[in-house]
């Protein structure tokens, strides 16, 4: 056992503290990691606001990059030394998704099955099964997958959550390849990654929809080809212009990321594809919110494929280290996510932050 300090949410609303938490040596399949980076997410700022569960107290973050300290017995994945990248997406290999050959859709993922404690003895409830808003965290070792370690942290250890799941809404759910069109609404941080793997698989054009400006400005920076303030436009109606001009007698994109998680904005992404295009969901809706009230042969008649993207379908292994070497060659600008680095302190600070425009992530340096 050892002592780090980690930034707790101890009660609903309430502001997050930097305490002392006790993190247990590695058991079976367990490693202890020294974090070195962890993005703040929104999901962090919904654990606190008891938007996810009651389990309080939780130690926060989940999007990091470290260096494996020690592991437990029957650690094949990793040793001490590696640089790895954290995921939550650890998967079973035998359950009926992973036998039929789509891990992606695990239903038994796995995390450390030791607690982490506060003084006290508390159990914490990590986020995500991570909480690496600490010096150092315990998770199981599927959960560490190995990278460049040449790579830095605070941009690689990004594609552990949002930003993954942006990209992979894009290139896996979504199939995007070479001359496909896509449109992607809300352009923070998942919409942008979405654009990003849009760009970095060849699409065009690559239409971004938000209602700021500076987060269509970014969304450029990172591939976009056109963008649409829906504030002042129709989206439906542009995207549809755009992708016509593009490829005559097309009615749409073949494939529209809806990065927002609202009823309207889905209703946009669903009339904006082409016929027989796909509406890849990845924006989270909040659980009161219903599916808009569409005529069912708007939905009969078109074809094509209306897709929920959780975790951009990603299986870890496999495209952590390939997104990786994609970055160090510059082929994948994960730097552009980077909006500043601040210290353990500043979370709560970051929480405010994401309610203005010009933060795409802050990332915590240890
Ligand atoms: N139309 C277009 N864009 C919108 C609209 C709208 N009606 N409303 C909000 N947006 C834009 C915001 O301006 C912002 O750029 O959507 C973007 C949302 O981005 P972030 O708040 O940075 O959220 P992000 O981290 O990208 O996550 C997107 O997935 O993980 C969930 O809870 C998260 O639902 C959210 C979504
Ligand atoms: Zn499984
Ligand atoms: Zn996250």
């Amino acid at each position: 056992m050892q002592q780090v300090q980690g930034v707790v949410a101890r009660k609903k609303g309430a502001p997050v503290e930097i305490v002392t938490i006790n993190i247990p040596d590695p058991g079976p399949g367990e490693a202890v990691v020294k974090v070195l980076s962890c993005g703040v997410c929104h999901t962090d700022l919904h654990y606190r606001e008891g938007g996810i569960n009651d389990d309080f107290p939780f130690l926060l973050g989940h999007e990091s990059a470290g260096i494996v300290e020690s592991v437990g017995s029957d650690v094949t994945e990793v040793a001490p030394g590696d640089f790895v990248v954290l995921n939550w997406r650890a998967v079973c290999g035998q359950c009926r998704a992973c036998k039929r050959g789509e891990p992606h859709y695990c239903f038994a993922t796995h995390n450390a099955k030791q607690k982490m404690t506060l003084e006290d003895g508390t159990e914490l409830t990590p986020a995500l099964g991570i909480g690496s808003l600490a010096e150092k965290t315990l998770v199981a070792a599927g959960q560490c997958t190995k990278v460049d370690p040449e790579a830095r942290p605070a941009a690689v250890g990004l594609l552990g959550c949002g930003v993954m799941a942006g990209i992979g809404a894009a290139i896996n759910t979504g199939a995007i390849t070479r001359g496909k069109s896509i449109a992607v609404i809300g352009c923070g941080g998942v919409g942008a990654a979405a654009i990003a793997g849009a760009a970095l698989a060849g699409a065009s054009p690559i239409i971004a929809v938000d209602i700021d400006a500076k987060k269509l400005a970014k969304a450029k920076q990172l591939g976009a080809t056109h963008t649409i303030n829906s504030s002042d436009q129709d989206p439906v109606e542009e995207i549809k212009r755009i992708c016509a001009q593009t490829y005559e007698g097309a009615d749409g994109a073949d494939v529209v990321v809806e990065a927002v998680g609202r009823p309207e904005t889905w209703k946009q992404a669903f009339y904006a594809r082409d016929l027989a295009g796909t509406v890849v969901l990845v924006g989270v809706p909040t659980p009161d919110m219903k599916v808009p009230d569409l005529p069912l042969i708007d939905v009969f008649g078109r074809g094509g494929a209306l897709k929920s993207s959780w975790y951009g379908d990603c299986l870890p292994s496999r495209d952590f280290p390939m997104l990786v070497d994609l970055y160090r060659q510059g082929r994948l600008d994960l730097d552009a996510f980077v909006s500043e680095e601040i210290g353990l302190g500043d979370v709560e600070a970051a929480f405010d932050k994401m309610h203005h425009g010009d933060v795409l992530r802050s990332v915590v340096i240890l």
